[in-house]
């Protein structure tokens, strides 16, 4: 790639599936599960659903808007639409964001190749419920494996990024995503078919208004947002490579399609699974470490199972956390106009000190808190349930107030069928739902 030239996604497919590999990702197979179990299940996937049509959608739209209109980093493109203000500050905030979640989701990213490695080794499979129990609990207290598979992961990952989008990014994403998508309808059936499997189907689906709490909204809203990839920049980036032949509603809609089907999916894998075994939904983040094994464990050729779903789930981790990296990276390969291999080598050295520093909370240095919190859940709260809600409404409050309706108007109706008629509409989401939802959300969660 010539200087000058950043690259774009080569084809449609390419652009949905990169697209779709940055948003489902651990979110989606090990955030909401945990998140939802926490949260008094069907309650919370309600509000989910409804943060994904009402706000994320909408959202996402806005960050596609500009940046494929700048095809700029995510700093660069508030400068770009809006030249001469401090509306960048938001693009700033964004690369903040992203390393903040880069810091710890890399700790995660390692646990799920070294599941990946002990199920390749064939010691994964055989044990008891509470035997999976002690293995992750002795497992992410280890001053050492969890910071060497950290480490691995953040060497791949950089090697990766710094081969540019096409090469690295759309190649993957094209592959493995279809094929996760596959494997998770295979075992979410299989979970269905355990023994007392519709007491988990139960706690997904049935609503119980007495769960839903202000915070468990909060919680909801935010995990939408991450598990969409949102208000952090990363969708600025990514549409920045795309090309002019592609339609941002139509794109954003099939994308958060995809990705709530993942997240249910995934609680179809889980729940039914946990219930069966009479584990508690509430285990927080080590749930879907500690009740998988015991469901490849029931199954025939249960490590066959194990190896293909780690794989994937690796990989879609990667897939994400490569979108994380390519929103800081392309900011500072564009801002201290240095080579992209560089870039990628100065950031990983930082997100492996702070990787580790995340990694040991669970063991050495979980006496260090803050408010009374890990540094890991500090590092997810402040990100996810925090910074992105607040990246959010401030990007839709700059394309609905402040970008130029015609560049809003232009980009929305680029390849469209049909002409987008529900303009007014789409802004006055922008300017006063989604703002609105969300602020609402955040106050009453602050004074509970
Ligand atoms: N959406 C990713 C996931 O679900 C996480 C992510 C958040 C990636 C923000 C990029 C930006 O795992």
């Amino acid at each position: 790639m010539t200087k000058g030239d950043r690259g774009h996604f080569a084809t449609k497919f390419g652009v949905l599936m990169a697209t779709v590999g940055s948003a489902v990702g651990l979110g989606n197979i090990w955030r909401f599960p945990y998140q939802m179990g926490m949260n008094g299940g069907a309650a919370f996937l309600i509000v989910y659903i409804l943060a994904v049509f009402l706000v994320g959608i909408p959202a996402m739209v806005a960050e596609f808007i500009i940046g494929r209109e700048s095809h700029k980093n995510t700093v660069d493109a508030f400068n770009a639409v809006a030249p001469g203000t401090h509306w960048n500050l938001l693009g700033y905030l964004g690369v903040i964001t992203g390393g903040i979640i880069s810091c710890y989701y890399c700790v995660v990213v390692g646990w799920t190749l070294y599941y990946l490695y002990i199920s390749a080794s064939n010691s994964l499979v055989g044990y008891s419920p509470e035997q999976y129990n002690a293995i992750f609990n002795h497992f992410v207290v280890n001053p050492y494996i969890p910071t060497l598979f950290l480490v691995l992961v953040i060497v791949i990952t950089g090697v990766i990024v710094s081969r540019g989008v096409q090469n690295g990014i759309e190649r993957m994403s094209k592959i493995m995503m279809p094929m996760l998508f596959i494997l998770l309808i295979a075992l979410g059936i299989n979970s269905c078919m355990m023994p007392n499997a519709f007491q988990g189907l139960k706690f997904m689906f049935v609503y119980d208004a007495s769960k839903l709490t202000f915070d468990g909204a909060m919680d909801a809203i935010g995990q939408a947002f991450y598990s969409l990839s949102l208000g952090m920049g990363c969708l600025i980036t990514y549409s920045s490579y795309f090309k002019d032949n592609v339609n941002l509603p139509k794109t954003a809609s099939q994308i958060a399609i995809v990705d709530l089907l993942v997240a249910v999916l995934s609680g179809i894998m889980i729940f039914p699974a946990l219930f069966s075994l009479g584990m508690q939904p509430d285990e927080g983040a080590g749930l879907v470490f500690k009740v998988l094994p015991s469901v490849f464990s029931q199954m025939a050729l249960g490590s066959v199972w194990a190896v293909m779903f780690y794989v994937l789930l690796f990989i879609a981790a990667l897939t994400s956390f490569m979108s994380l990296y390519e929103v800081i990276i392309s900011f500072v390969v564009e801002k201290f106009n240095i080579t992209r291999v560089r870039a990628c080598i100065i950031m990983s050295a930082i997100f492996a000190v702070m990787g580790i520093v995340n990694s040991l909370s669970f063991g050495v240095l979980s006496d260090l808190t803050i408010f009374g919190n890990s540094i890991f859940d500090t590092f997810d709260y402040l990100s996810t349930t925090i910074l992105l809600p607040f990246g959010g409404i401030f990007t839709s409050l700059f394309v609905g107030w402040r970008l130029d309706r015609k560049v809003i108007n232009t980009q929305l109706n680029i390849n469209s069928p049909f002409k987008f008629k529900a303009i007014k509409v789409y802004i006055f989401f922008l300017r006063f739902i989604i703002p609105i939802a969300i602020l609402t959300m955040f106050v009453f969660s602050i004074i509970n």
